[in-house]
């Protein structure tokens, strides 16, 4: 079996999952802290070296502020509790997104875990916060125009490479296998420029009820697609 080297996650269905037990939204985002924790484990069980998920999006601040602000003190509450654990088990934290968003406790918080987790040698968890695709892709737009108003780059120099350099992404490999839950058919502006080749994997589970199992069944089914990457 082929073990995808890159799993990007989005995880939805939080608010469902709270709603059809009659618990307020944000004990589904705690249950989904959860199914954070069950994913990572499993990844590195397995081999995957890197996982994506997308914990919130830049049009995810539209939200009433009561559940943004229970998002960003779930984020460093799992911050903080996850770091022994990532340390445990030779896990490295990352985080994607214009992170600079996020409040300043979060993200010393995350600094913090980034740091002390750089040396670890199993699956990195990068944590798409504050992310969008498109946002992304002006951050790198404009690194890209300062450099060549600087003189620095050529702008005839610019290719998919280069690009590529410029993404929050640049130091990760595209990821090889896409999981959605709670069957809805759309990126949500997730990784648009990485997602090109990706494999994708929706399943009905809302993401609390995502498990080990889960993320097996999806491997499993990745290992049945023929990719070809646009050749024969
Ligand atoms: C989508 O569900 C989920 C989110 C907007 C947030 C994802 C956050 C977590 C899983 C928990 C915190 C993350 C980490 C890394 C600790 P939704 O609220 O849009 O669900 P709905 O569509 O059913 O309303």
């Amino acid at each position: 079996m082929t073990v995808p080297r890159h799993i990007a996650i989005i995880m939805d269905g939080n608010g469902r999952w709270a709603r059809e037990r009659g618990l307020p939204r944000v004990a589904g985002h705690q249950q989904g802290a959860e199914s954070v924790r069950a994913v990572t484990e499993a990844c590195s069980e397995m081999g995957v070296e890197f996982l994506t998920v997308y914990a919130f999006s830049t049009e995810n601040w539209k939200r009433p502020k009561a559940e943004t602000d229970a998002l960003m003190v779930l984020l460093e509450h799992f911050i903080e509790q996850e770091l022994p654990v990532l340390q445990k088990n030779n896990l490295r934290l990352r985080a994607i997104g214009r992170l600079r968003d996020l409040p300043q406790s979060c993200q010393d918080a995350l600094d913090a875990a980034i740091k002390a987790t750089a040396g670890n040698t199993s699956t990195t968890l990068i944590l798409a916060l504050s992310y969008s695709g498109r946002a992304e892709i002006i951050d790198a737009v404009r690194g890209l125009c300062e450099e060549a108003a600087n003189g620095r780059i050529d702008p005839a120099s610019v290719d998919e490479e280069l690009f590529q350099r410029h993404l929050h992404t640049r130091d990760y490999p595209d990821p090889d296998l896409l999981i959605r839950t709670s069957g809805e058919m759309r990126l949500s502006n997730f990784l648009l420029w990485q997602l090109s080749y990706t494999e994708i994997f929706v399943t009905e589970k809302l993401w609390p009820d995502f498990g080990k199992e889960d993320l097996r069944e999806a491997i499993a089914v990745f290992n049945q697609r023929e990719r070809r990457f646009g050749a024969l």
